[in-house]
């Protein structure tokens, strides 16, 4: 009698660690200042300013200090590596790197391969071209070259209205080639995402260009933060994207680089 109450109580004592330790294990994502924090693998084309670039070979940019929120509130740390537009794809498909930020648009064809998280950031094409250029509207881009980044959701806009054997466009490994492209000459507009082409005006006044928006031609897009298809932190991003939007995170890091108050109605109408 007496052994079968001390292995009763031993069964029992077991149980209870094993649940204890279930427990500790569920909750340590959520407060991850006690569990030692893990290091995710992030990759980015540093090539699009104001969102990501290189100042000094470093990751700078907005996509970097909202990624570093949204993983401290996550519970996690992480390592950003400019590997290019088309490679950082390919990582994210073959799962050498645990998630990608660079301002991509969340669209169907995407979401075939990769996941994404909930919208963080509202974008829109539009084009930039030389101050004394006749092109007025995305219409007048017709019979016109127009430089855009490969495998952007620029070249698919500029496809759609002009097919996709279209001679006149041409196709740059990134964005800041194909805005070279534009200066000396080689083509008449670049297509790219408003906030980029905004941005480069704004900071060279003495390249006389102007910017151009066109909203029955260009679609509202929203960014995401990609993933490999069925990653199990993508849930837990989710989740810290809607706090940071909550508890000031966000605004903090869009008033550093924007310099203006965040509207989150289109963002959050998207959630
Ligand atoms: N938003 C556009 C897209 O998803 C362009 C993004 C380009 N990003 C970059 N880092 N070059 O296709």
């Amino acid at each position: 009698m007496k052994k079968l109450k001390l292995v009763l109580t031993m069964v029992t004592a077991a149980f209870v660690l094993l649940l204890t330790a279930c427990g500790t294990s569920e909750t340590s994502g959520e407060n991850g200042g006690k569990s030692e924090e893990k290091t995710l693998r992030v990759v980015t084309d540093a090539a699009y300013a104001p969102f990501e670039y290189l100042d000094k070979g470093e990751v700078t940019g907005f996509s970097v200090d909202f990624i570093n929120a949204v993983a401290k509130q996550a519970g996690y740390k992480v390592k950003i590596e400019n590997v290019g537009w088309d490679p950082l794809f390919v990582e994210i498909e073959g799962k050498t790197a645990d998630l990608a930020i660079s301002s991509i648009t969340i669209n169907d064809k995407r979401k075939k391969t990769y996941d994404f998280t909930v919208p963080y950031f509202l974008s829109t094409n539009k084009i930039m071209v030389p101050k004394e250029s006749p092109i007025k509207s995305a219409g007048d881009l017709k019979g016109k070259t127009v430089a855009v980044q490969n495998g952007t959701t620029g070249q698919e806009a500029v496809e759609k209205m002009f097919g996709a054997e279209n001679k006149n466009l041409k196709k740059f490994e990134n964005n800041n080639l194909a805005i070279m492209e534009l200066k000396s000459g080689g083509a008449d507009a670049v297509v790219a995402d408003n906030t980029v082409v905004e941005e480069y005006v704004k900071n060279n006044p003495k390249d006389n260009l102007v910017v151009i928006e066109d909203t029955n031609a260009f679609e509202k897009e929203f960014y995401g933060v990609l993933f490999p298809k069925g990653s199990k932190l993508r849930g837990e991003f989710d989740k810290a994207i809607k706090e940071i939007m909550e508890n000031g995170e966000y605004a903090k890091v869009y008033k550093k680089w924007f310099n203006i108050e965040p509207d989150l109605t289109d963002i959050k109408a998207q959630q």
